[in-house]
C-alpha cells in the first residue's frame, strides 16, 4: 500500500506541472494498470517479475512509453493513446501455478480510443471481462490468445463492429461459440483458435460477410463444416485445425474462390478431397493431414499451379503409381505424404520441386536407397522413417547446410555413417534408431553444434572412443542397443537432460566425469557390465529423476548420498551384485513420497510422431516399454535380484508415489512392515525369494491401487489377508513356498489357532475367529475392483502444428490421468 501511495503522490505532481499531450485520464489509467500488475504479481511470487514498463514513469509523455501507440500529432486533435501492446508482458515460471486476475486489466478499459489491444501471453485468469470489453468500441485488432480465459465469448465481443482481428486462441474458453457471432457484420477477421470451444460451429457464421480470416484452430468444435461458410465469399485463409469435425468437405468449396489457406489437418474428417477445390485457383496451403479421408489422391492436385504447403499424410488416402511419370505444376515448399501407402521406390517427380524444405514420407513402403538426388536438393526436414529403404547414406546429403531434421528410424539402412556428417552442421534432429549402421560414430559428428537430439540405438555402432560434444545442446543421446564397448563415455554435452546408453558392452567404474552432467534427468545404463560400487558423487547431480542400474555387476552397499537426490523417482538397481541393508533412508526421496506430475523439461517436441526409443522397465512380471516421454509420471523403486540383508526399514512405507515397489531376489529377513499399507499408489509389489517370515499385515488390504502381489519363496505364516484388493489376488504361485499361509485366497483354510509361535508380526488374534465364518471360495465371485494398469490410463497429448518451424519450444502438455 504504502508503495501506491506513494505512486499516488507522484502523480498528482505530475498532473500539476505536466504540459504532455498524452490526455491525464489515459496516463492515469496506464499507471494504475502498472501498478495493480506490479502488485499482483509481487503477492505472488518473488521470481516473477513485469517487462517493457521501464519508461512508464511520471514526468514523461506516455505517447512516448514502450509498448504505448499514441494516435498521429499531425491530425488538430490532442494525441490519445490508440494501441497498447502488452503480450508477454509478465514473466510467470511456468510451473508456477501463479495466474493474474481479470482484475488487473479493468483500468485499460477505460481507455475508449483503443484500436489495438494485445494481451497474449500473460497467464491471465477468469471470464473475458464482455461488459468493460464493450467500451472499447473502437477496437481494431484484439488478441487474447495464450491465457487461462475461460467461459463463454462474451456477447459483447460481436458489437465491436470495426474489429478485424479478434485471436482467442490457446485459453480454456468452453462454452459454445454465441449466435451473436451472427451479428458481426463488419468483423474482417475473425480467430478463435487454440480454445476449448465445444459444440459445432454455427451456421451463423455464414453472416459475416466481410470475413477475410477465420480460424477456430486447437478447439473442439463438433459436427460438421457449417455450409453457411461457403458463403464467405471474400475469406482468404479458413483455418479449423485440430477440433473434432467430422463429415465430409463440402463438395463446393470452390465457392471459397478466394482462399489461399484451406488447413482442416488435424479433425476426423471422412470422404474424399472434392473435386472442386481444383478451381481454387490461390491456393497456396493445403492441410488436410491427420484426418479419416479416403480415396485416392487425386492427379489434378498435380496441376495446381499456387500450391506451396501440400500435406496429405495420415489419412486413408491411397497412391497410385501415376505420378511416376507426371511433372506436377507446382513448387512445393511443404509435403506431407506420410502413411499414404507409397510404395515402390521414392517418387523421382519430387526432384523438380526446387523450394522444398520439408518433406515426410514416413509410414510407406518406399523401398530402395536414398536417392542421389534427394541428397542434392538441400531440403531442411527429411523424414523418412518406418520405410524399407535400405543401403548406405550419399555423402553428399551432409554438405547441406540446410539440413535441420533427419530421421530415418526403422527402415534397413546399413554402412558407416559418412565421414562428413559434421558439414551439416545445422543438423538439430538426427533419428537413426532401429537400422543396420554399423562402424564408429564419425568424429566430425561434434562439429555439428545445433545437435539437440541425437537417436542412434537399435544399430550396431560400435568404438570404445566418442566424439566431443561440448559446448553444443545436445539434450538427448539415444545409443543404446548397439555394440559400443569400453568406458561409460562422458564426452556429450554438460546440456545432456537424457543419456541412455543401455544394451551395450560398456564396462568399468562410474567415472567421475559424469558429474559434469549437472542437468541430467535420466541416466540409463542397464544390461553392460559395469562394475564397481554405486559412487558418492552421483549425488551431486541433483537434477536426477531416473536412473536405471539394471543388470550390470555393481557392487557394494548403495550410498547414503543417494537419498540427497530429491528428484529421484525411478531407481532400478536391480540383478547386480548389491549387499548391505535396504537403508531406512529411503524413505526420505522425495520424489518417490509425492505423486509425481513433473513434466519432462526437455525443450523440444517434434512435429511428426516419431517415437523415442522407450526405455524398459520391468512391470508387473513383464517387460514393457515405457514412452520415455510418459516417464515422467512414474515412480519406481526395484532393487531386486541383489544380495541385499537385513530388515526392511519401516520407513519404505512412506514412498506413497511408488506405482512399484520390488525388493524380490535377495536375502532380507524379519516381518514384512505394516507401513507398506501406506504406499497408497503400489499396483505392483514383489517380495519374493527373501526370507521373511511372521504374517502378511493386514494393513496391506488398504492398498486400493494393487493389482500385483507377489511374496512367494519365504518363511510367512499365516492368514493372508482379506478386503479390499487383497481379495483379488487370488494367484496361488504367488503365495508358494512359505512356511504355512492360509486364506480364502490359496483355499487353505487356516487352523484355530493364532499364528505360529516366532511370528513376529504380532498382529491380533481375533482375525483367526473371523476366518471361521468365511465363505471359502467367495473370491470367485468377488468383484474384480482391481485398477486399470496405469500403462494404458495415460495420455500425453503433445501440441502440434505443421505450420509452425519443425522445431518448437514445448508450449503445452496436456496429460489425462486416471479419473
Ligand atoms: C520472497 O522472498 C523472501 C525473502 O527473500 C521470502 O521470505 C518470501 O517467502 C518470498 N516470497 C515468496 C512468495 O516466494
Ligand atoms: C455446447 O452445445 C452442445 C450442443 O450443441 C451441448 O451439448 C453442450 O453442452 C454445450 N456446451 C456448453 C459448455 O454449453
Ligand atoms: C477476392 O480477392 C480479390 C483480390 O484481392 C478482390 O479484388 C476481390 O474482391 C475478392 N473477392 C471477394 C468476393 O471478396
Ligand atoms: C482404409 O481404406 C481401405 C480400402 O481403401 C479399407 O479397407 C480400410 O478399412 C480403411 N481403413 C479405415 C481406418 O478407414
Ligand atoms: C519452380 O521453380 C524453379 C526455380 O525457381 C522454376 O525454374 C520453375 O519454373 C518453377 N516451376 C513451376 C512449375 O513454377
Ligand atoms: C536389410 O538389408 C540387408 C543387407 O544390408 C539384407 O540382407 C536384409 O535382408 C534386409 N532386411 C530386410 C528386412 O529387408
Ligand atoms: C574428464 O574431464 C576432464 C575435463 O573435461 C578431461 O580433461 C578428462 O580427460 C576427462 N576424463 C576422462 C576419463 O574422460
Ligand atoms: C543382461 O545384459 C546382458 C548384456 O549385457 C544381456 O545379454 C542379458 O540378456 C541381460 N540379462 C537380463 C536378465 O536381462
Ligand atoms: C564383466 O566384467 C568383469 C570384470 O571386468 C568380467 O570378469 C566379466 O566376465 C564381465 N562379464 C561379462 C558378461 O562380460
Ligand atoms: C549428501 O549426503 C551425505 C551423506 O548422507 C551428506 O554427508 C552430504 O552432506 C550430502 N550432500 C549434499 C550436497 O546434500
Ligand atoms: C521383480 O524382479 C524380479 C527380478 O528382477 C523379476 O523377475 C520379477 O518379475 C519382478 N516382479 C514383478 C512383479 O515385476
Ligand atoms: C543371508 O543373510 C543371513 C543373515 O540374515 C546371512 O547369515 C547369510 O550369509 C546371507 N546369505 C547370503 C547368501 O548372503
Amino acid at each position: 500500500m504504502a508503495k501506491l501511495s506513494l505512486l499516488l503522490v507522484l502523480l498528482l505532481i505530475f498532473f500539476a506541472s505536466s504540459s504532455c499531450t498524452c490526455p491525464h485520464d489515459q496516463m492515469n489509467a496506464l499507471f494504475q494498470f502498472k501498478s495493480s500488475l506490479t502488485k499482483s504479481i509481487n503477492t505472488h511470487s518473488n521470481e516473477s517479475s513485469v517487462f517493457g514498463m521501464d519508461s512508464w514513469k511520471p514526468g514523461s509523455d506516455c505517447c512516448l512509453w514502450d509498448r504505448v501507440a499514441c494516435s498521429s500529432s499531425s491530425t488538430k486533435k490532442s494525441r490519445v493513446v490508440i494501441a497498447l501492446y502488452l503480450d508477454s508482458i509478465v514473466y510467470i515460471d511456468p510451473e508456477s501455478p501463479m495466474v493474474l486476475p481479470t482484475s488487473v486489466l479493468m483500468p485499460i478499459f477505460g481507455i475508449r480510443t483503443l484500436m489495438l489491444l494485445d494481451i497474449s501471453s500473460n497467464h491471465i485468469e477468469g471470464e473475458i471481462p464482455g461488459t468493460a470489453l464493450a467500451n472499447l468500441g473502437k477496437l481494431v485488432h484484439l488478441d487474447v490468445k495464450v491465457n487461462k480465459f475461460h467461459g463463454f465469448i462474451p456477447q459483447q465481443i460481436f458489437h465491436l463492429k470495426y474489429l478485424q482481428y479478434l485471436d482467442m486462441s490457446e485459453n480454456l474458453l468452453n462454452g459454445n461459440l454465441s449466435h451473436e457471432v451472427g451479428s458481426l457484420k463488419h468483423m474482417r477477421t475473425l480467430k478463435l483458435d487454440q480454445n476449448l470451444l465445444q459444440g459445432s460451429i454455427p451456421e451463423e457464421i455464414g453472416n459475416l460477410k466481410k470475413l477475410e480470416e477465420l480460424s477456430l484452430r486447437s478447439n473442439e468444435f463438433e459436427g460438421g463444416i457449417p455450409s453457411s461458410i461457403l458463403s464467405l465469399k471474400a475469406l482468404k485463409v479458413l483455418d479449423l485445425r485440430d477440433n473434432l469435425l467430422s463429415m465430409e468437405i463440402p463438395s463446393t468449396i470452390d465457392k471459397l474462390s478466394n482462399l489461399t489457406t484451406l488447413a482442416l489437418g488435424g479433425n476426423r474428417l471422412t470422404g474424399g478431397i472434392p473435386s472442386s477445390m481444383q478451381k481454387l485457383k490461390n491456393l497456396d496451403t493445403l492441410s488436410l493431414e491427420k484426418n479419416l479421408l479416403d480415396g485416392e489422391i487425386p492427379k489434378w492436385l498435380f496441376n495446381m499451379k499456387s500450391l506451396k504447403n501440400l500435406l496429405l499424410g495420415r489419412n486413408n488416402l491411397t497412391w497410385n503409381g501415376y505420378v511416376k511419370t507426371m511433372a506436377p505444376m507446382f513448387n512445393l515448399s511443404k509435403l506431407s505424404l506420410s502413411s499414404c501407402g507409397l510404395k515402390g521406390e521414392i517418387p523421382s517427380w519430387i526432384s523438380s520441386q526446387k523450394g522444398l524444405n520439408f518433406l515426410d514420407l514416413s509410414e510407406n513402403q518406399l523401398g530402395g536407397t536414398f536417392p542421389q538426388w534427394l541428397a542434392e536438393m538441400d531440403v531442411g526436414s527429411i523424414i523418412l522413417s518406418d520405410n524399407k529403404l535400405s543401403g548406405s547414406l550419399p555423402p553428399r546429403l551432409f554438405y547441406s547446410i540446410s539440413l535441420s531434421v533427419l530421421a530415418l528410424s526403422r527402415n534397413n539402412f546399413s554402412g558407416e555413417l559418412p565421414e562428413n556428417i559434421g558439414e551439416a552442421n545445422g543438423i538439430m534432429i538426427l533419428m537413426l534408431a532401429s537400422n543396420q549402421f554399423s562402424g564408429e560414430i564419425p568424429r566430425s559428428i561434434s562439429d555439428i553444434y545445433r545437435l539437440l537430439l541425437l537417436d542412434l540405438s537399435m544399430n550396431r555402432f560400435s568404438g570404445t572412443s566418442f566424439p566431443s560434444f561440448d559446448g553444443a545442446f545436445l539434450a538427448y543421446v539415444d545409443l543404446s542397443s548397439n555394440e559400443f564397448s569400453g568406458e561409460i563415455p562422458t564426452t556429450f554435452s554438460q546440456e545432456t537432460r537424457i543419456l541412455a546408453l543401455g544394451n551395450n558392452k560398456f564396462s568399468g567404474d562410474f567415472p567421475m566425469n559424469l558429474t559434469k552432467f549437472s542437468m541430467l534427468e535420466h541416466l540409463d545404463l542397464q544390461d553392460n557390465n559395469i562394475t564397481g560400487e554405486i559412487p558418492t558423487f552421483l549425488s551431486q547431480i541433483s537434477t536426477l529423476e531416473v536412473l536405471v542400474l539394471r543388470n550390470n555387476s555393481i557392487q557394494g552397499s548403495i550410498p547414503e548420498s543417494i537419498f540427497n537426490l530429491s528428484r529421484l523417482r525411478i531407481f532400478d538397481v536391480s540383478n547386480n551384485k548389491m549387499t548391505g541393508k535396504i537403508s531406512s533412508k529411503f524413505g526420505n526421496l522425495d520424489g518417490m513420497i509425492k505423486t509425481p506430475n513433473t513434466i519432462s523439461s526437455l525443450p523440444i517436441i517434434f512435429t511428426f510422431s516419431i517415437e523415442f526409443n522407450d526405455l524398459i522397465v520391468t512391470w508387473k512380471k513383464s517387460k514393457q516399454g515405457l514412452s520415455s516421454r510418459s516417464l515422467s509420471i512414474y515412480s519406481f523403486l526395484d532393487l531386486s535380484r541383489n544380495q541385499l540383508s537385513g530388515k526392511i526399514p519401516a520407513s519404505l512405507g512412506k514412498l506413497k508415489g511408488l506405482k512399484l515397489l520390488n525388493i524380490s531376489h535377495n536375502n532380507l529377513s524379519g516381518n514384512i512392515p505394516s507401513s507398506f499399507g501406506d504406499l497408497e499408489s503400489v499396483e505392483s509389489l514383489d517380495l519374493s525369494h527373501n526370507k521373511l517370515s511372521g504374517l502378511i499385515p493386514p494393513t496391506l488390504s488398504k492398498l486400493t491401487e494393487l493389482s500385483t502381489l507377489d511374496v512367494s519363496n519365504n518363511m510367512l505364516s499365516g492368514k493372508i489377508p482379506v478386503g479390499g484388493q487383497m481379495d483379488t489376488m487370488a494367484d496361488s504361485a504367488t503365495y508358494a513356498n512359505n512356511s504355512g499361509l492360509c486364506g480364502m485366497q490359496i483355499r487353505v483354510q487356516c487352523a484355530d489357532e493364532g499364528p505360529p509361535a516366532g511370528a513376529g508380526g504380532g498382529f491380533p488374534g481375533e482375525e483367526q475367529e473371523e476366518a471361521e465364518d468365511e465363505k471359502w471360495f467367495s473370491w470367485e465371485g468377488a468383484g474384480i475392483g482391481y485398477s486399470v494398469g496405469l500403462l494404458s490410463t495415460v495420455v500425453i497429448m503433445y501440441l502440434f502444428d505443421y505450420f509452425a518451424p519443425v522445431l518448437v519450444q514445448v508450449r503445452s502438455t496436456r496429460r489425462r490421468r486416471r479419473a
